[in-house]
């Protein structure tokens, strides 16, 4: 006997994530019924641990220029038809109390839960229904598209794509949504770890390990991007938001330079130093610049230990440069287990960017962080989960 429910649904959403539950709600809104499965014991639990557990939801300076993507253009679509205003408007609509931290990120006063607990109560009022523990053992389109899970097959005419990308696999991150997109002949652009620690061998090492815990203000640079954040020393190398920044843009080979004395003239500021404190050893003068264990270790490496008066103006100089330019050729990055998130992903060529349907594939769409859509650290990426979840619902 069949257990082939063919008529229940209108659509089958894969994931109850960021993405999957915004789809959910803009479809059953509308009337649509719709059934999410997702793998995991409870939903969004993503939205859960970001944001040191107060989760980052938007940022209010989301723009299309602050998303990674080998077509930088297509974030445009959903991006304007569902904005970080329409979410605030959301969260506010939920008594959510959130504020500004910094550079726009919006956080949650309290937990990262009141976040969750208003996307399963946007989805019971609209009539979505929610099945978690599920595991898909296939996807098949006969005619709609038929979804096996440990307990039955589901089918529908249309099929969202809402598993996200590799990061953190601990947390039961997998590639379904690319694995079905390749089957269903979906070009991918390779998958790499973004938002993810720099690693380092050798030298830099050497003197980056001593340091771990040690935090600054810095300006991380990779080819023609910039980020002035904050920077933190790892025992693997470095971390920090200005290097999560520039991990997304960095590739296999190419330089980063720091930048550690931000808005100074090094070289004329420890020139004055000299002048005016020549019996002061460099580290001691350092330390007024930089936090001491990173003064002392970068005197150390870079200056005989002498007074300030005894050390030539070229010596400093060389010794400003390398803080303003400090040129570090990274060995890797501390991989998926610490991303958070997966830069690339279904080619958004084979995507409509207003609806996210598959162009080849009526009745096929993939959102969320499973498309080669990434944004910058800073509520970026949930913006385009709700934004591109937002427009696939509205087609569905
Ligand atoms: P998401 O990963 O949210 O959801 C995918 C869902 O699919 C999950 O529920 C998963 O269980 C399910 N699934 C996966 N494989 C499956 C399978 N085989 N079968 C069934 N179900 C399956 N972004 C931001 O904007 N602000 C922030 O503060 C943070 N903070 C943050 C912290 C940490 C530690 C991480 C790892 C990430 C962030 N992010 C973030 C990134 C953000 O979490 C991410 O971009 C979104 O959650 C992506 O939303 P999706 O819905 O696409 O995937």
């Amino acid at each position: 006997m069949s257990n082939i429910h063919l008529s229940n649904f209108d659509a089958i959403i894969l994931g109850a994530g960021a993405a999957g539950l915004m789809a959910a709600i803009s479809a059953g809104r509308r009337g649509r019924r719709v059934l999410v499965l997702d793998h995991a014991p409870e939903a969004g639990r993503k939205i859960l641990i970001s944001g040191g557990g107060r989760c980052n939801f938007t940022n209010l300076h989301c723009a299309p220029d602050r998303f990674l993507s080998a077509n930088p253009h297509f974030a445009r679509s959903a991006l304007s038809r569902y904005t970080q205003g329409d979410f605030i408007a959301l969260v506010r609509k939920h008594g959510i109390a959130f504020h500004e931290k910094t550079l726009g990120q919006l956080f949650c006063d309290g937990s990262a839960r009141a976040v969750v607990a208003m996307l399963l109560a946007e989805c019971a009022a609209a009539g979505v229904e929610l099945r978690l523990g599920e595991h898909i053992t296939a996807v098949e389109r006969p005619d709609g598209f038929r979804v096996s899970t440990g307990r039955g097959d589901v089918a529908a005419p249309a099929l969202v794509l809402a598993t996200g990308g590799l990061s953190i696999p601990k947390m039961g991150a997998t590639g379904l949504a690319h694995d079905i997109a390749r089957r269903f002949g979906l070009p991918l652009v390779s998958p790499r770890p973004g938002l993810v620690p720099l690693t380092f061998q050798g030298a830099p090492l050497e003197l980056m390990r001593p340091l771990s815990g040690v935090a600054l203000p810095a300006i991380a640079r990779c080819g023609k991007r910039a980020f002035p954040e904050a920077l933190l020393f790892t025992h693997r190398g470095l971390s920090g938001p200005a290097i999560l920044q520039i991990s997304s843009y960095w590739q296999e080979g190419a330089p980063i330079t720091l930048d550690l004395l931000p808005g100074m003239d090094a070289p004329a500021v420890l020139r004055e130093r000299k002048r005016a404190r020549p019996r002061a050893e460099p580290k001691t003068v350092l330390a007024e610049l930089l936090p001491g264990r990173l003064a002392a270790a970068l005197a150390e490496a870079h200056l005989p230990t002498k007074p300030m008066a005894e050390l030539p103006d070229r010596a400093l100089d060389a010794l400003a440069l390398q803080l303003k330019r400090w040129e570090l050729l990274p060995a890797g990055t501390e991989g998926y287990a610490k991303a958070e998130v997966t830069l690339g992903g279904v080619d958004t060529a084979a995507l409509s960017s207003r609806s996210m349907e598959a162009k080849s594939v009526p009745g096929l769409f993939v959102i969320g962080e499973a498309v080669d859509v990434t944004g910058w650290l800073g509520g970026y990426n949930f913006q385009w989960a709700w934004s591109s979840g937002w427009v696939a619902g509205e087609a569905l």
